[in-house]
């Protein structure tokens, strides 16, 4: 079955304040894309996600985190229920830049099962620092969606979305390397052959997608040649007309 594309914007920890956040999403929605064929999720810092929620329904929210704790004593959390009751419907679970703070594999698993209780989409974020060591990055892809996605129930498998980031890809990166578009096919059938192990041959797969330095100059090569289910841009996200030509890429793609 051929998967709607989607299309998701990772601002990290920006802009700087509330009023930017209204402008940058503003001109986000003033682009007229038309998401006929591709799902816009737009992940701000979740201080922003009730004003912006208010300005346009055009674009779904997401989180870039959430506690891996239902609830209780946990200075500074923000739970999986909290996040949707503001207004999001994804969350970004087990991104790298979360797991060099120490969140591990368990913690990931946690998230994943708690934000699919609360009725979030958990994006799980897996990938390899480097490929210093030859083929080993598909065992650590691996390890990261045995130990993330244990105990998820089968029927839930295809709610979720897996997105692969290669780290030393990533636009923040020192001494970054590009990962080539096409190289995308391979991982994603590695992905899918995993799931499948795990949860059965029958089990409906989720989307799976790519993010590392995506670009307007690249998104059309990684949904068409690596046919990546969706995007997760991060810096370009930020650019709205960056980012509107990302989803424009990928409406046109899907006509085909
Ligand atoms: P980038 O970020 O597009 O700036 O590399 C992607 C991400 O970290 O999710």
């Amino acid at each position: 079955m051929r998967k709607r594309k989607i299309i998701i914007g990772n601002w990290k920890m920006n802009p700087e304040s509330a009023k930017l956040a209204e402008t940058l999403y503003k001109n986000i929605i003033k682009g007229k894309f038309s998401a006929q064929n591709t799902d816009v999720v737009i992940c701000p810092p979740y201080v922003f996600l009730g004003r912006l929620k208010k300005i346009s329904k055009k674009i779904q929210l997401g989180v870039q985190n959430i506690s891996k704790e239902e609830r209780g004593p946990f200075t500074g959390e923000i739970s999986a229920e909290m996040a949707y009751d503001v207004g999001a419907r994804y969350a970004i679970l087990g991104h790298s830049e979360r797991r060099t703070m120490g969140e591990t594999d368990r913690d990931v698993n946690k998230k994943i099962k708690l934000a699919l209780s609360a009725g979030l989409v958990p994006i799980l974020c897996v990938g390899e620092s480097s490929r210093e060591g030859g083929h080993e990055y598909f065992s650590i892809i691996k390890k990261q969606i045995s130990e993330c996605m244990t105990g998820v129930n089968k029927n839930s498998v295809s709610k979720t979305i897996i997105a692969y980031e290669p780290v030393w890809a990533l636009s923040s990166t020192a001494n970054r390397h590009d990962f080539a578009p096409p190289e995308f096919l391979e991982i994603k059938i590695f992905i899918k052959k995993v799931l499948s192990d795990m949860f059965g041959a029958k089990t409906e797969l989720p989307r799976i997608i790519y993010g590392g330095s995506v670009r307007p100059d690249n998104a059309l090569e990684f949904l068409r040649d690596g046919q990546a289910d969706g995007l997760l841009p991060g810096k370009d996200s930020l650019d709205p007309k960056k980012f509107l030509e990302i989803i424009k890429i990928a409406n046109s793609l899907e006509k085909h």
